[in-house]
């Protein structure tokens, strides 16, 4: 449930108009809903409610200090998976103490500065990033709480590009190799083992592949005290998908009622969870202006100002995401349309085959546009990225300027 909804055939975000605000503050615009962030959060929390948890909200989903700092006041903890994250969450007022940290590449500087910030715990990917973590916990004199990313080889039948839970993929340590790890990282002087987690994939809409997961982590979790290590906590990734089209995914309710009922007789272990997409996707929005319609012998087209540098999930995952229109009162002929961006590829477009209503000026909505559309936008064909506003009941903020041109090249330098 969201509250981007329409009232008398207008859509408004929360309280405010969403063609107002396009006018406002332009187009190609990304609009948040605050109560809705902090609904989905909510949702997490209180499921797993008094079994002892932290809901991470995934950075990368959508990093605009904004959203951190909406999460921070909430409570909620942060994965990152790069400095540029940490030093996000930090400028956002969220607590490094609530921070995991992910991903398969973190150097030393990264590391470094995470435990100079004493975050909550490495999720760490190999071996050999784990004895690099030994090395620079030793000489910045600290002990580096870890958790071991184990791959469980299971299929979360998702969208291969976003799928990360099966054996061949680049992610974590294998289920069979991971005990003998954990025994190494156990004898290393400067590595306290503190958890285990696993990630398997993004848009699940079953929990099944959840749960078998856990059953993998579990019979690991067991093989690992009679080795006499004794994990703290569990940190189950993130993935719990979003309705795009029609997608029945479970409730975070579900879910969690589910994996509780498997973890009940571990009452200390904390539960970690690490949702993005659940969270932020349906608390956004993308909104954007029909510049042209154009006909050929086969296609419509709505060429509108938006494009794959702004949101890039159809063209790189043949994504499917909602296209509505702002306004339904307007009076207009409906058409079978492919909305498509300005930039030169054909890949370039927001949605193929959608009935609509338009004219030239009038504003479009791609929904669940809050996860991985601005966290994934770049300046391609020299665009400058786009404004960010967050609606809090009849407030809109602007979270993001729109970049000015000349920022395009700021960084660069003529020959001398
Ligand atoms: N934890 C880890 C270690 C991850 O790699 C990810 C996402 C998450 C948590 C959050 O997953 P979520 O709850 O958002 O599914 N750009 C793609 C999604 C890539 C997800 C990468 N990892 C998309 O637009 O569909």
């Amino acid at each position: 449930m969201d509250f981007f909804q329409y009232k008398n055939n207008k859509l408004y975000a929360e309280d405010l108009l969403v063609s107002e605000l396009a006018e406002q503050f332009g187009t190609p615009l990304y609009i948040y809903s605050r109560a809705t962030l902090e609904r989905h959060w909510k949702a997490f929390d209180s499921a797993l409610g008094d079994h002892p948890h932290l809901v991470c909200f995934a950075v990368k989903s959508n990093p605009n200090i904004a959203i951190l700092q909406v999460m921070a006041k909430l409570g909620a903890g942060f994965d990152i998976v790069s400095q540029g994250e940490l030093e996000r969450v930090i400028a956002a007022g969220g607590d490094p103490h609530k921070v995991v940290f992910s991903g398969v590449a973190k150097n030393e500087k990264e590391i470094a500065r995470a435990l100079e910030l004493d975050i909550r715990c490495f999720n760490v990917e190999s071996l050999a990033e784990l004895q690099r973590i030994n090395e620079v916990a030793g000489k910045s004199g600290k002990i580096a709480p870890i958790s071991l990313r184990v791959n469980p080889d299971v299929d979360a039948h998702t969208h291969p590009y976003i799928s990360t839970g099966l054996k061949e993929n680049k992610f974590g340590v294998s289920v069979d190799e991971a005990r003998e790890v954990y025994r190494l990282a156990s004898r290393l002087p400067n590595i306290k083992v503190t958890g285990m987690d696993c990630h398997i994939g993004s848009q699940l809409t079953e929990i099944q592949p959840f749960l078998d997961a856990t059953d993998r982590l579990i019979l690991l979790l067991e093989q690992l005290r009679e080795d006499g290590i004794e994990l703290e906590h569990l940190d189950l990734g993130g993935g719990l998908g979003v309705t795009y089209s029609d997608e029945m995914p479970p409730h975070p309710s579900e879910y969690a009622t589910a994996l509780l009922n498997k973890l009940k007789q571990y009452t200390n272990l904390e539960i970690i969870m690490e949702p993005g997409r659940a969270i932020s996707a349906n608390s956004g929005i993308l909104v954007t202006k029909v510049e042209y319609l154009k006909s050929n012998e086969t296609h419509n087209f709505a060429i509108v100002d938006a494009g794959m540098n702004d949101m890039i999930r159809p063209a790189l995952y043949q994504a499917y995401m909602n296209i509505i229109e702002a306004d339904r009162t307007l009076n207009r002929e409906s058409k079978i349309y492919d909305v498509v961006g300005p930039i030169c590829e054909t890949s370039d477009f927001l949605g193929k085959q959608r009935r609509l209503a338009i004219a030239p000026g009038d504003y479009l909505v791609q929904r669940s546009a809050g996860a991985y559309g601005a966290s994934m936008s770049s300046t391609y064909n020299s665009r400058p990225l786009t404004a960010e506003v967050m609606v809090d009941g009849s407030q809109a903020h602007l979270i993001r300027r729109r970049a000015e041109l000349t920022e395009l090249w700021e960084l660069e330098s003529l020959l001398p």
